[in-house]
């Protein structure tokens, strides 16, 4: 197939990704004249047009459609990574249109947080990229502060280095804890305890709670700082998020493709 044929999307699917109504929605608009391509008036919806070389306005309105978008938020707690949740805020609910715009709906956050966890997390609509960076196969870094309650063992660095076996038996891959902090004693007044930085290469569910469970400690704070090679921009508030460079969605492609270890 063309490269042109392999970017033809259709303009219902296209206007409904944008969030500017539901596919019957868009039929509509349609059938009424409110959507042109190429300044024709195109009155239906499922004809097959080129984001990047076709003109579409609605409403007169030109439409700019980018096939994928990538954002870095820094995840607060309080909300939790899925699309959809009957209870709670979503990440998504964070990520609005600059002056209200409409959010465009294909979105998904490539990876899960806990709730109660904090830090950099992907948004986009790229799934062949999410998929390699989540993928057990690639073994992508992720580096994570934590504050630790309880005593580590001294042989702690060691027995993460080899792998912890779970409570359940599951084994980890190997990973890298660096102390931060020495016990701080004002640190443990704040609920603090022991900081901690854990670079593991797995996204098992809640493994890094359950990595220090395993050696008798329990996770008071936990914050992502950086996946492969995407790093959490420190100026983002817990909440806020922004666009991902060019030179970071190239350099997270090469992460996907090749892998690394720590
Ligand atoms: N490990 C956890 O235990 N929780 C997270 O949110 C991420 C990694």
């Amino acid at each position: 197939m063309g490269k042109a044929a392999e970017n033809r999307v259709r303009l219902d699917k296209m206007l409904a990704d944008l969030g500017l109504g539901t596919r019957s929605q868009i039929k509509d608009m349609a059938r009424r004249g409110r959507i042109q391509v190429n300044g024709v008036t195109e009155k239906k919806a499922d004809v097959k047009v080129n984001p990047e070389t076709d003109q579409v306005t609605v409403d007169n309105a030109l439409v700019s459609y980018a096939r994928f978008e990538y954002y870095m938020l820094n995840k607060p707690q309080g909300v939790v990574s899925a699309t959809e949740d009957p209870v709670h805020d979503t990440v998504l609910d964070l990520i609005r249109g600059k002056a209200g715009e409409p959010v465009r709906k294909d979105l998904f956050p490539a990876g899960r947080l806990d709730i109660d966890t904090e830090g950099l997390l992907l948004i986009t609509n790229d799934g062949e990229l999410a998929h390699g960076l989540l993928s057990p196969r690639h073994h992508v870094d992720k580096r994570y502060f934590a504050r630790v309650e309880g005593e580590l063992p001294p042989d702690a660095k060691k027995r993460f280095a080899d792998g912890i076996t779970l409570a359940d038996g599951t084994r980890t891959m190997p990973a890298r804890l660096e102390v931060l902090s020495g016990d701080n004693p004002q640190s443990r007044e704040e609920g603090g305890g022991l900081e901690v930085i854990l670079t593991i290469r797995e996204g098992k569910f809640h493994q890094v709670k359950r990595m220090f469970e395993a050696v008798g400690c329990g996770v008071s704070f936990l914050k992502r700082l950086s996946m492969g090679s995407l790093v959490l921009d420190e100026s983002l508030e817990p909440g806020a998020y922004r666009a991902l460079t060019e030179e970071e969605v190239e350099e997270l492609k090469k992460w996907r493709d090749t892998g690394r270890r720590s």
